[in-house]
């Protein structure tokens, strides 16, 4: 029987063993919802970065740059990290380098993973079958604020344990990330409305960043990060 692990930080990422394991990284406020929607929107490719100076050069190779530090668009990129500023029109067939605070450093990180999946609540269910339907170890990785847990990656990685068949786990993350989602999953929005970074956002006048982010299955993809890009399986 396959087993489940969630990583609650990608901070902690060393503690864990995710080599040759099915990773999923979860960042829906806003990192892998932003992301999903890049490629929901048709972008060809979304480059993860570490570094501020990394996805900056991107943009003499003609790639779209987004950037963002504390929930706020870094000046000097296209674009921040708000998945509600995609437009088909402006990312189809495009090639895009993003840098945010904490997701795309957990992204890089799972270098050496089976397969990398980016996940999110908009593309909840594509992410479940892919799981139940490979017989591998799964490990989920939460990005968390600068170190700290956060509500909302956590809520997340409840969701997709709570669809999966047939796994077996023994970590208290798992059974915590669980039981937040059973007690939440009627009304997502308001508990993610509850969380630091929605009300960190909301103070940036992102307010229906959240609401977009809390929409479960309205995307049907399934992106995978090819140790390089990141692009649609
Ligand atoms: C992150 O990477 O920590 C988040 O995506 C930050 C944000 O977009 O607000």
């Amino acid at each position: 029987m396959s087993s489940i692990e969630i990583c609650l930080t990608h901070e902690q990422l060393e503690n864990y063993q995710h080599k040759d394991k099915n990773v999923v990284v979860i960042d829906v406020l806003r990192a892998t919802s932003t992301i999903n929607t890049i490629l929901f929107s048709g972008a060809k490719s979304v480059m993860p970065v570490e570094t501020l100076d990394e996805c900056m050069k991107l943009r003499d190779q003609g790639y779209i740059i987004m950037a963002e530090r504390m929930g706020k668009k870094v000046e000097g990129f296209d674009f921040g990290n708000s998945p509600t500023k995609i437009k088909k029109s402006e990312f189809e067939g495009k090639d895009v380098g993003i840098a945010t605070s904490n997701g795309t450093k957990a992204i890089v990180k799972t270098k050496g993973s089976h397969i990398t999946l980016i996940g999110s609540f908009l593309n909840l269910s594509k992410i479940i079958e892919y799981i139940n339907n490979s017989n591998n170890d799964v490990l989920l990785v939460c990005s968390g604020w600068k170190g700290s847990t956060n509500l909302e990656d956590t809520l997340c990685a409840g969701a997709i344990v709570a669809g999966l068949q047939n796994f077996e786990y023994d970590s208290d993350t798992v059974i915590i990330a669980k039981k937040l989602y059973e007690q939440s999953k009627g009304d997502i929005l308001s508990l993610m409305q509850k969380s630091s970074h929605a009300k960190r956002l909301s103070g940036y006048d992102n307010v229906k960043d959240i609401e977009f982010c809390s929409q479960v299955d309205t995307q049907e993809i399934l992106p995978f990060f090819d140790k390089e890009k990141i692009r649609l399986l």
